[in-house]
């Protein structure tokens, strides 16, 4: 069974985006909800919450985790990859620089949280990797509440279009820095309609994926077990029976 986690839909994204190329493996996800959004927090605070989840797992036996949270990546994963050095932390953030080497893009949006745009992982990581091209952070901090709470398309392609007016023109892509960003992805594209990279196509690339002879799914969320539940069903069309912790 894989680990999956992170402040919520995001990591369910990612989830149903790696069960749909990998049905023969079971995953276990841990949505935190009650702590979203990680983006503003500060790296004690991100550290903190990362740790307990990241314990989370290990007490339940599972020793393979996919944090799929380019925030808790950019801040405080290799500090926790010490602090369990027996369980194995796939970091989104270095799959993604290792599979962005192949690409060829001329000016590029890192469209990302707080947090994760504070740190500069992906600004100096493509910087060294696209050596005299541009590198755009972008960080709509009204985002990943906007997603979480479910509002709809109109006001985020509205949010979207302030935040990305500046680059029509000079970005020939935007990375979604964000796990929760690919569930608007249609909402970026409107707003500015260029290539995108989503981080999940790395982690594909990365993760060994489990031959599981019954393979299930078991959700758990920090928030509010019946609300994730229809959340679910909502974006991926699936009954999920959500367990609360
Ligand atoms: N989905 C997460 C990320 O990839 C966290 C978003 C948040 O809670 O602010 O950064």
């Amino acid at each position: 069974m894989i680990g999956i986690v992170d402040s919520g839909l995001g990591g369910l994204k990612t989830c149903f985006t790696l069960r749909e190329k990998h049905p023969e493996t079971s995953f276990i996800v841990l949505a935190d909800q009650k702590n979203a959004p990680y983006g503003d927090k500060t790296r004690d605070e991100i550290y903190e919450i990362a740790y307990r989840n990241i314990k989370w797992f290990k007490e339940r036996g599972i020793h393979e985790v996919i944090v799929a949270c380019n925030t808790v990546c950019s801040t405080v994963l290799d500090e926790l990859q010490k602090e369990f050095p027996d369980m194995k932390l796939y970091n989104i953030i270095s799959a993604t620089l290792e599979e962005l080497k192949k690409k060829r893009y001329k000016g590029i949006v890192v469209l990302a949280t707080a947090a994760t745009t504070r740190s500069m992982k992906y600004e100096n990581g493509l910087k060294g990797i696209f050596p005299g091209r541009k590198v755009y952070p972008v960080a709509p901090k009204e985002l990943v509440p906007l997603i979480e709470s479910g509002a709809s398309s109109k006001e985020i392609e509205d949010l979207l279009k302030g935040y990305l007016a500046d680059y029509q023109g000079k970005a020939d892509a935007v990375l979604l820095g964000c796990t929760h960003y690919p569930l608007v992805s249609k909402e970026i594209k409107k707003a500015l309609p260029v290539k995108q990279y989503d981080p999940n196509d790395a982690i594909e690339k990365t993760v060994s994926f489990h031959q599981d002879e019954n393979p299930s799914l078991e959700v758990y969320t920090t928030g509010n077990p019946r609300l994730t539940s229809w959340q679910i069903f909502k974006l991926f069309h699936e009954d999920v029976e959500v367990k609360g912790i």
